[in-house]
């Protein structure tokens, strides 16, 4: 048994135009399969799993799109702790382990992430109960994937000797390397990417936090004990969430820790993080093409093209972005897609 805990607070600044601040990406169906939005997979993924009441952290922005997607997908969590402002995952996960700790219970905590495609359920789930076994003996538990391809977005795990059947001990985490690390990493074939899912009792979390980042326990604690419950939301007041550094649980936590554990995951994992990853995980036509919406295109290839409001048409072009809403149009290079977060960074000084 065990208590997820959904982390669904990002921005998604990389999936822009149609990831907006006001309905960021975790709340969009992006897997173009028509099972609601990356949230409510999150949460149906679960299904099959005995494991208790979900507990869901996310934006005071955004409380009626996360209780109305809880709703309209037939879910109930008795617990959402609603964050004033974005301070990144290990405070998310900070409050969440004190809200789950909150009546003396210590229960494992599944933290997923709310941006991850993983059409190998069967697998996830096997992954997930022997992760279970680690978390229970007290490791930080999480999960690694054959890495495809240098990708800078991602943790790297080194791992070292057998921990049970399918555990191995975590030499080494490194999160968002350099290309040219990561292009060794890669090569070496010592590391696999860390999957972003975590899994550890609250208090391992807690008692590591207070190790290794005090600070930010500190700020997360007295956050928490001002929070207030409202019958809907646990709303954690801004003038002591403010004092909390921004920082995610990869650097504060997964880069120091000496408890960490790797278990495989072989589920046709894929973070849907940027345009690319998208066009990566979507089907193609013959030309490479991955289209959505009124898109004619000659002599195209490997494009990615969303048309939401308007015809859109290409003629001689590769390796694009083109995501047409109603106010605004992004076309990007494919291998660029990482920089459309510095648009929207401008889009913010601007405004
Ligand atoms: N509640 C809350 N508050 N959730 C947040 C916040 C926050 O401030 N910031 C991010 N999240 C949520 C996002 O919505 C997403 O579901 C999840 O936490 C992970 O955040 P990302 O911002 O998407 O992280 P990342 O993709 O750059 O990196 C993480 O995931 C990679 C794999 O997807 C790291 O764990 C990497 O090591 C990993 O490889
Ligand atoms: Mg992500």
């Amino acid at each position: 048994m065990f208590t997820p805990v959904i982390l669904a607070g990002g921005s998604g600044s990389r999936l822009w135009p149609l990831s907006r601040q006001g309905f960021p990406k975790q709340f969009l169906a992006l897997d173009g399969q028509g099972r609601g939005s990356m949230f409510q997979c999150a949460l149906a993924r679960l299904d099959g799993l005995e494991h208790a009441m979900p507990l869901v952290v996310s934006n005071e922005q955004h409380r009626f799109v996360v209780a109305e997607q809880l709703r309209l997908a037939g879910r109930v969590s008795d617990k959402i702790i609603l964050e004033p402002m974005a301070r990144n995952t290990a405070p998310a996960i900070a409050l969440a382990a004190l809200a789950a700790t909150r009546n003396g219970g210590d229960p494992v905590m599944l933290v997923l992430a709310a941006d991850h495609l993983i059409p190998d359920e069967q697998a996830f789930h096997a992954a997930v109960m022997s992760a279970l076994a680690h978390a229970t003996d007290g490791r930080l538990v999480t999960f690694g994937i054959k890495p495809m391809h240098p990708e800078t977005g991602f943790g790297y795990i080194q791992c070292g000797e057998a921990v049970g059947d399918t555990g191995r001990l975590i030499v080494a985490f490194k999160e968002k390397p350099s290309l040219v690390l990561a292009q060794e990493y890669v090569a070496s074939g010592q590391y696999l990417w860390n999957s972003g899912m975590f899994m550890f009792r609250a208090s391992k979390y807690l008692s590591e936090l207070q190790r290794l980042r005090p600070d930010i326990l500190e700020a997360c604690r007295s956050a928490f004990n001002h929070a207030e419950h409202d019958g809907h939301f646990l709303h954690v007041p801004a003038e002591h969430f403010a004092l909390c550094d921004d920082e995610s649980v990869d650097y504060a936590v997964m880069e120091h820790t000496d408890a960490g554990v790797m278990v495989p995951l072989d589920a046709g994992w894929n973070d849907l993080g940027s345009w690319a990853a998208i066009w990566d995980a979507n089907e193609h036509n013959a030309d490479g093409n991955s289209h959505q919406g009124d898109v004619m295109s000659v002599e195209s290839r490997n494009n990615l093209v969303q048309a939401h409001h308007r015809l859109v048409a290409t003629v001689g072009v590769e390796d694009l972005v083109i995501v047409e809403t109603k106010d605004a149009v992004l076309v990007a290079h494919r291998d660029k897609c990482q920089q459309v977060k510095q648009i929207v960074q401008r889009l913010q000084v601007e405004q």
